[in-house]
């Protein structure tokens, strides 16, 4: 935990440093709620490791950083209304605490400091290639997460199209915060277009995690309730490799489960139970595993430093994490 020490401080002083007005309330406050509960940092960290890798000066990209925290906060705002998520990082989410309206106007209020924070960043910054990779990897969470949401209703989402939804819906704002780093330190095209691939196949890895954490973790520490992705009859990997290899009556049952949403407690028990009938969370396992290996081949090809240290442990520390 060491390795990240150095860049959470920074990060969360930046974060405390954005002066909220005290008013509207209901504009500001949920914003401060959400910043303020225990988020990983995961993606501003990057953006600092990135920024490093490529010889750039880490508290330079600090306000690139806190931009692509402030975007993910807002995703998460109007993530948990979607996904009808009544807890995020242990606690209420923000549409649960306030209410439905008062999240989205807190989210596209993000949206918008964050687009301010890249405007403190140095004029030599190459902004219009700095903000196009921002706005795309943005605009592919979007498409992720429309997917995501048509996946809902229907049965036969294949291996492939659950990768290609998640790799707008998680890996695009991973993948845009190493690439970010790489453009903030002015990094060689190609260069950054390394740094895409490496957060690509990371964000996918952390995402098949997540899915995975929704069944297996405890909720206590991963701060959301367990099997929120079965209640909402979300095409995880592990929902579509069962849907895949159960019986015919097993899956005539899924189906009507799911033609039922939210399913209820007992029902989503019963799910778990086929995931571990067919060893799918071991299958689920071994892909996330392929993708963090392939994340980490990438980074193998960068010159030796600190940052590229960093970057490994930070990789082996998602990797292993139970949050
Ligand atoms: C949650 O992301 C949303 C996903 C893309 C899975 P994180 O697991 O990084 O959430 P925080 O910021 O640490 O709470
Ligand atoms: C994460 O998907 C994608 C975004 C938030 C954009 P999930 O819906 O799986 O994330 P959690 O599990 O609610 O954090
Ligand atoms: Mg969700
Ligand atoms: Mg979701
Ligand atoms: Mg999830």
């Amino acid at each position: 935990m060491d390795f990240i020490t150095s860049y959470t401080d920074l990060i969360e002083k930046e974060i405390q440093s954005l002066a909220f007005p005290s008013s509207p309330e209901t504009l500001y406050n949920p914003q401060r709620y959400i910043l303020e509960s225990n988020g990983k940092r995961i993606r501003p960290i990057l953006v600092l490791m990135a920024s490093g890798l490529c010889g750039g000066d880490t508290k330079t990209a600090l306000p690139a950083a806190v931009a692509v925290e402030l975007i993910h906060n807002f995703t998460l705002l109007h993530d948990d209304i979607m996904d009808q998520a009544e807890s995020r990082r242990g606690k209420a989410s923000v549409h649960i605490r306030w209410n439905v309206a008062t999240a989205i106007l807190a989210g596209d209020g993000m949206f918008t400091q964050a687009m301010l924070q890249l405007q403190r960043l140095p004029e030599t910054v190459n902004y219009k290639l700095l903000n196009r990779v921002f706005l795309e990897g943005i605009n592919h969470v979007c498409e992720g997460q429309a997917l995501d949401m048509e996946f809902e209703n229907r049965l036969d989402v294949t291996a492939d199209e659950y990768l290609s939804m998640i790799a707008g819906k998680t890996a695009a704002l991973i993948k845009a915060s190493l690439q970010i780093g790489g453009i903030v330190a002015e990094a060689p095209e190609e260069v950054t277009k390394q740094l895409g691939e490496l957060g690509s196949s990371l964000g996918i890895a952390f995402q098949i995690q997540d899915d995975l954490l929704d069944v297996v973790a405890d909720p206590e520490k991963f701060g959301k309730k367990r099997g929120g992705d079965i209640s909402e009859g979300k095409k995880t990997f592990l929902m579509v490799k069962t849907l895949d290899c159960c019986t015919a009556g097993e899956r005539e049952w899924l189906a009507g489960k799911l033609s039922n949403k939210p399913l209820l407690q007992d029902d989503i028990l019963e799910v778990i139970e086929l995931y571990e009938k067919y060893g799918i969370t071991e299958s689920a396992q071994s892909l996330m595993n392929q993708y963090y290996e392939r994340a980490s081949n990438m980074l193998a090809g960068f010159e030796d430093s600190n940052y590229k240290r960093d970057l490994e442990q930070l990789i082996t520390y998602l990797r292993k994490r139970e949050f």
